[in-house]
């Protein structure tokens, strides 16, 4: 293993050499308060397995879960009502299309949503979280997050509003889930808890954690607790090397190859199981990856924060493939 020093020094360099790759991107403009972020901000946390953070760049901001919160509603709905409940209701297909697209549905009339990070999936399950309100669902799901990063979580309210004032295509959405009876709930219910779980704020340590406990299948290694089964961790790394980058998700496994998810406020969660025959020492008992980087690409992706990736993955050897 190289000094801990190295490693920092290292992924400082990788920060400011990949920074410049903002360029290929802009801030979610779809969501006013997202738009308006500094497109040049990159950073990123790697944690190991015995707790050692390794920061860099612009980590001392927070900002908002957007699609990542639909792996963690994934996780804590199924860890409440069992994996079979869950995947009764949303299937495990990628489908090449866009998040927030309504194509798949209009063209293959599926009998279920086909996976639960694109945004039909996502609406359709977190309307499903136990509560009979969207205030109890939404408590549900921060008790759980609260949970894993072991400290309290907030909403960002500005970003709430600005999405719940501009979200025509999501309510189109859940327009046609209710006319197809995929949605149990109100509308305007299933709308309110959505875009509040893609309005709680993290940091790049936050998501480091939550990745590392995927990445050892729902087992914290360093406070030595079992969140969620081997089974749940399982799937929810299927879905992030399937349809976590969105419709980048084959080019991400190719040359990245690390199960993650992204989200449009430019936060990337990235689980990196142990890999005992990696050809470098690096991070060869596993870690989890916090990267944030404002300026997204035509999939959705932090542009700059994927090319880090890359660029972190090659030399560390860590995909998975
Ligand atoms: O529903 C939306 O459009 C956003 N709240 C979340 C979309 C998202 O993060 C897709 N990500 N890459």
């Amino acid at each position: 293993m190289q000094t801990n020093s190295r490693i920092q020094e290292q992924l400082e360099a990788w920060v400011e050499g990949n920074r410049g790759h903002a360029i290929l991107g802009t801030t979610a403009q779809y969501i006013p308060a997202l738009g308006k972020e500094d497109p040049s901000q990159l950073g990123i946390c790697m944690l190991d397995d015995n707790g050692n953070y390794y920061c860099a760049g612009d980590t001392d901001k927070e900002f908002t879960l957007q699609s990542i919160s639909k792996a963690l509603t994934f996780i804590a709905l199924s860890c409440n009502y069992g994996l079979d409940f869950v995947l009764e209701r949303v299937d495990v297909e990628p489908t090449g299309e866009a998040f927030n697209s309504i194509v798949p549905f209009e063209i293959h009339r599926p009998n279920k949503p086909f996976n639960p990070f694109i945004n039909a999936g996502a609406i359709t399950i977190s309307a499903l979280l136990p509560g009979q309100t969207s205030q109890k669902k939404y408590e549900f799901l921060l008790h759980f997050l609260e949970n894993l990063v072991g400290h309290p979580l907030e909403l960002d309210k500005e970003v709430y509003d600005s999405e719940w004032a501009s979200s025509h295509r999501n309510r189109a959405l859940a327009y046609y889930l209710k006319e197809a009876k995929f949605l149990e709930i109100e509308v305007e219910e299933a709308l309110d808890i959505y875009i509040r779980q893609c309005a709680i704020k993290v940091s790049t340590k936050d998501l480091a954690l939550i990745g590392l406990i995927i990445a050892y299948d729902g087992y914290n290694p360093i406070t030595k607790v079992k969140h969620f089964s081997d089974e749940i961790a399982q799937v929810a790394k299927v879905l992030m090397v399937t349809c976590g980058m969105y419709n980048s998700s084959g080019n991400f496994a190719a040359h990245v190859g690390i199960p993650a998810k992204s989200g449009v406020s430019g936060g990337i969660m990235a689980a990196v199981p142990p890999k005992l025959h990696s050809q470098t020492y690096e991070f060869r008992a596993g870690a989890g990856i916090g990267v944030y980087g404002p300026a997204i690409d035509v999939q959705g992706n932090s542009a700059a924060g994927t090319m880090m990736l890359r660029q972190i993955s090659k030399e560390w050897d860590l995909s998975i493939f």
